[in-house]
């Protein structure tokens, strides 16, 4: 079958990776992709954010399996428009990734069907919130309910922070995305990502992770995108998956189908656990990035029959076949990142690194120029690798890091500390 990939982040490229290895898959397009996809794989230059664009492409080329990575396709209604056009998709409608474009609405659903969550209220303006926060006192949760690139969330340790988060809000600082603002309360525990596939009625784990968001040794300094992940999760035991599937996942799965708006595609719940338990942080409506590196790591071509049967409505049928390994990814970033950063900085030593099913260099922010690997974006590269142990998985990934030869690079020199 012919394949389309929308992205063009490392998360594409794993997918790409895994994807293109299932005997499946006849012809695989990335689009926009990036070098890194590029040296492996066929990229298109499409408009992923429309859906008519992408419909049409699809046309021309043959394409029955749209996969999409990134959210912004998802809240634009890309999924909507292949579905409609009879393309198979994994990814939600509109509608269904709401869970992800608005915080509010993921509390509505939460408060629904009951799932555990911080508790919340929501404002409108100012200074009702301004009243709350005084009342609630710190640390509390201050959000934009819109999408916000992953910065419009301030975990306030002080009122006063809260109080600057809501000004900054209501004075447009995150755009539309702040015109509503919801104050959580802050949960304590330690924070672990579960992604699990739903065809709108029924649900399969495909793996857990924890990810390194500060950009600093020991995870202090400011929040990035993500600077490491590994997989399994060794704090999302079995007993606190199966809780957080019977309490948390099968009754927002539920509750969106009664709504008539069923959820079809990756369902990545961020959860906070303590005390065996886990609570909801979170929903995304995608694969995360830098933890789809690992999880595809872990899953190999197999991925593509699990989405597949997520797209058809099989799940019910389907099952993973899990190996007793694991998987680890660093991140090669741009010096100055998450602040300002030099781009086009030539990258040397990547033909000298393995390739296989225990090593993977997923190019996120690359570009090529002259012939070269030049750094493009802030986080450049995930270096990924696969072990029997998570010990073994990091060492095989910081082994192929000193083989590049990047000045102008950095990474992270503890990620996976917290569970080695
Ligand atoms: P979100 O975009 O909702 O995942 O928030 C980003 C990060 O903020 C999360 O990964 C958590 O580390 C933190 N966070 C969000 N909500 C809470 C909360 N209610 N209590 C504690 N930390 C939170
Ligand atoms: N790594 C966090 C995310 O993909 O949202």
């Amino acid at each position: 079958m012919n394949i389309l990939i929308l992205g063009s982040g490392g998360r594409e490229h794993a997918l790409a990776w895994a994807v293109a290895q299932n005997p499946k898959c006849d012809r695989l397009i990335v689009a926009p992709g990036n070098a890194g996809i590029a040296l492996a794989h066929e990229v298109a230059d499409i408009d992923i954010l429309d859906g008519a664009a992408v419909v049409a492409f699809c046309a021309e080329n043959a394409v029955d399996f749209v996969i999409v990575g990134p959210e912004a396709p998802l809240a634009a209604g890309v999924a909507d428009a292949t579905r409609a056009a009879g393309i198979l998709t994994l990814g939600p409608s509109a509608a269904a990734a709401r869970l992800e474009a608005s915080k509010a609405f993921t509390k509505e659903i939460c408060d629904a069907c009951g799932a555990p969550t911080a508790a919340y209220a929501r404002f409108t303006e100012a200074e009702a919130a301004r009243a709350h926060v005084l009342a609630q006192g710190a640390p509390i949760v201050v959000k934009a309910d819109g999408l916000a690139a992953g910065k419009g969330v301030i975990v306030a340790m002080t009122v006063e922070e809260a109080l600057a988060a809501i000004d900054d809000m209501f004075a447009g600082g995150f755009g539309a995305a702040g015109a509503e603002v919801v104050i959580e309360e802050f949960m304590a525990g330690e924070e672990a990502s579960f992604f699990v596939l739903t065809d709108g009625t029924d649900a399969l784990p495909i793996g857990t992770a924890q990810d390194h968001k500060r950009v600093g040794e020991g995870d202090t300094g400011p929040n990035t995108g993500g600077m490491g992940a590994y997989s399994p999760a060794p704090v999302l035991t079995q007993a606190i998956q199966d809780q957080a599937m019977a309490e948390i996942v099968l009754p927002t799965i539920a509750e969106m189908a009664r709504r008539g708006t069923p959820y079809q595609g990756v369902l990545y719940a961020g959860l906070m656990i303590r005390d065996g338990r886990a609570r909801l942080v979170e929903y995304n409506a995608r694969f995360g990035d830098p933890e789809t590196q690992v999880l595809m790591m872990r899953l190999g071509a197999q991925a593509l029959d699990l989405a597949l049967a997520c797209a058809e409505g099989r799940l019910a049928e389907a099952h993973v076949n899990w190996a007793d390994d694991h998987a680890l990814t660093v991140v090669m970033a741009a010096r100055g990142y998450p602040g300002a950063y030099r781009r086009g900085t030539p990258i040397h030593g990547l033909k000298r690194l393995p390739e296989d099913s225990r090593h993977m260099c997923f190019h996120a922010g690359t570009a090529e120029k002259d012939g070269r690997i030049v750094a493009n974006g802030g986080r450049v590269l995930n270096i990924t690798a696969r072990g029997a142990t998570l010990a073994e998985a990091r060492n095989r990934a910081y082994a192929m890091i000193d083989h590049i030869d990047w000045p102008e690079g950095f990474c992270r020199s503890d990620i996976g500390w917290r569970a080695l």
